[in-house]
């Protein structure tokens, strides 16, 4: 099976290599089959409290992320492009309480706007050829309400991102500008170094949405 990117169909490799894999992660190359590293991290840093807030997780692949925000309390969406994926998600945890859905970053739910009071974005943006980069990344910061927080986790290098370089196509330091320009505020950022699976830098970043009455003095 060829499962590499075709640039103008993005998506169109990810539910051929899930339905492929085992529910243990083989043959996901990204799988951690636990929280991610990065995230892990900013936990270590940053207390959570869910109660009566929801979370929604972006591109959540095996669901594990999606599993540690439920243990703070969210209410979580969490959802993927790839059916097969959404199917090893719900396989996997059959118990906890997760809305885990087939949604496409390219064209959610109206009603996803501007709803979530947490955002989890890890590794979709860098999955995703450069020329979309800009779009999702709009999308993405979208779900977040006012006084909502979003969390990424990024591979980032400083090399130029062509669509030959990848997948993945690590980010680079602008992606953080580019949330920043969609309204968000950057208000924490971690550099794992050397911490991704291939020797390059994660970022760990967290953005707010402003409440508007701030903006007044
Ligand atoms: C590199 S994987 C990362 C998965 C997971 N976040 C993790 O860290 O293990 C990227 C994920 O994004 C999903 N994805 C890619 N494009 C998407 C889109 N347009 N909408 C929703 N999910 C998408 C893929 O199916 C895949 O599960």
């Amino acid at each position: 099976m060829d499962l590499l990117p075709e640039e103008d169909k993005p998506t169109a490799w990810f539910d051929p290599l899930y339905a492929g894999a085992d529910e243990d992660g083989t043959g996901v190359p990204w799988a951690n089959m636990a929280t991610h590293p990065g995230f892990d991290a900013w936990l270590a840093k940053n207390a959570l409290d869910g109660k009566c807030k929801t979370a929604l997780i972006v591109g959540c692949g095996m669901g594990d992320d999606a599993i540690e925000l439920a243990s703070h309390g969210f209410s979580v969406t969490a959802f993927d492009v790839s059916d097969a994926a959404i199917a090893h998600c719900r396989r996997r945890f059959p118990d906890i309480s997760v809305d885990f859905r087939v949604a496409d970053l390219f064209n959610p739910p109206s009603k996803w706007k501007r709803r979530f009071d947490f955002l989890l974005e890890i590794y979709t943006i860098q999955a995703l050829p450069p020329k979309y980069e800009q779009n999702v990344i709009g999308k993405i910061a979208d779900f977040v309400r006012e006084t909502g927080q979003l969390v990424t986790v990024a591979i980032v290098s400083d090399e130029p991102r062509t669509f030959e370089s990848g997948p993945p196509w690590a980010l680079t330091p602008g992606h953080q500008t580019a949330f920043v320009q969609q309204g968000l505020t950057l208000t924490d950022h971690q550099i794992l170094s050397g911490a991704s699976r291939r020797g390059n830098d994660l970022w760990v970043s967290t953005l707010t949405r402003p409440c508007p009455d701030s903006a007044v003095q």
